[in-house]
């Protein structure tokens, strides 16, 4: 017995890299699989390759080519499920790619096209599978609803050659935690997960030698690590677990805490509004000669902690 057993999973952009590992080991937990893949020559050999992994190691797969973040596709990505398997239970939203610049240097196209294949890559699959629970529960039957977002710690680090990329992948966390809170009440669950780890996305450019598989011993940055985190939140076990955050790579995961709010400033004065001389004489506290600026991340990578 698999713990996915019966379960019907989709990964989108699931031939390669991050998305190919986590479908893998969805299949291998005993979901039958869904392989979304944008439709160009090489992402289609790629998705059937990944599908023919799936099927040589005893698993079911289907491959459904199409734009994440086009309605039309989405919609057709989820009637195919359904008329495939007869449900859909574990929905995880993984497409993506980069166009990185500064904000300073960066092009209309560059903001609008990585903003659309993530969020709205997210969102429009989002919508279609929480409508589809919610639908489930609402005519009365039983409803199994696992949603796995991916974000990035470039939403934690500022991230200044990506504008584009931070600003989605943090729209991403900020959606996902929205439908945890509207999909609780049908026993669906939404998390989000920050990944690290060697593919298309990270093997070339600044990233590539921090990746890079060693020349022996266990390959921190393989994908293939970052999978069961992906499996144990779309099991039964991980039912409790909605509405967070998971960095995940290697052999370690962290669990994101609540941004916190600190204690008000209250205006001395009374109940009326500050003025600038208010605020500055207040506000010295807590900015005073020994604080360090968020302006480098509101997390310090663990070498820098
Ligand atoms: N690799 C990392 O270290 C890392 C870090 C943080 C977040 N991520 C996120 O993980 C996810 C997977 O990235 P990866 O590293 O595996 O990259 P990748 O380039 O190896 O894989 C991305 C896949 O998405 C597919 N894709 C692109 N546009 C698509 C579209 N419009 N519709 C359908 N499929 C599309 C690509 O063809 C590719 O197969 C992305 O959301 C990425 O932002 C990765």
């Amino acid at each position: 017995m698999g713990m996915l057993d019966s379960k019907v999973a989709v990964v989108t952009g699931a031939g390669r890299g991050l998305g190919r590992e986590e479908i893998i080991d969805l299949a291998a937990h005993g979901a039958r699989v869904v392989i979304n893949e944008v439709n160009r020559p090489d992402a289609k050999a790629a998705a059937h390759e990944t599908a023919e992994l799936i099927t040589n190691a005893g698993g079911e797969a289907i491959v459904v080519l199409g734009d994440c973040a086009d309605s039309n596709d989405a919609e057709a990505l989820m009637a195919t499920t359904l008329d495939t398997y007869g449900d859909l239970n574990i929905m995880v939203n993984n497409a993506g790619f980069l166009r990185d610049k500064t904000i300073f240097g960066m092009s209309d196209d560059e903001f609008d096209s990585v903003v659309r294949v993530h969020l709205r890559g997210h969102f429009v699959n989002m919508r279609n599978a929480t409508q589809h629970w919610r639908n489930r529960a609402k005519s009365g039957e039983q409803t199994y609803g696992r949603l796995l977002s991916t974000s990035s710690e470039a939403v934690l680090y500022g991230s200044a050659g990506q504008p584009n990329y931070a600003a989605a992948k943090a729209g991403i966390i900020a959606m996902t935690l929205g439908a945890a809170q509207l999909m609780g009440r049908y026993g669906v669950t939404c998390n989000t997960i920050m990944p690290r780890a060697e593919t298309d996305m990270t093997n070339s450019g600044p990233t590539a030698a921090m990746f890079a598989a060693p020349e022996s011993g266990f390959h921190h940055f393989d994908p293939a690590n970052v999978a069961p985190l992906v499996s144990y939140l779309a099991s039964p076990d991980a039912a409790h677990i909605s509405g967070e955050v998971f960095v995940v790579w290697g052999n370690q995961v962290n669990v994101l805490q609540r941004p916190t709010v600190l204690p008000a400033h209250v205006n001395p004065d009374g109940e009326q509004k500050w003025t600038p001389q208010g605020l500055h004489a207040s506000l010295s506290s807590h900015f005073d000669a020994n604080y360090r600026s968020v302006y480098d991340g509101f997390a310090l990578p663990i070498d820098q902690g």
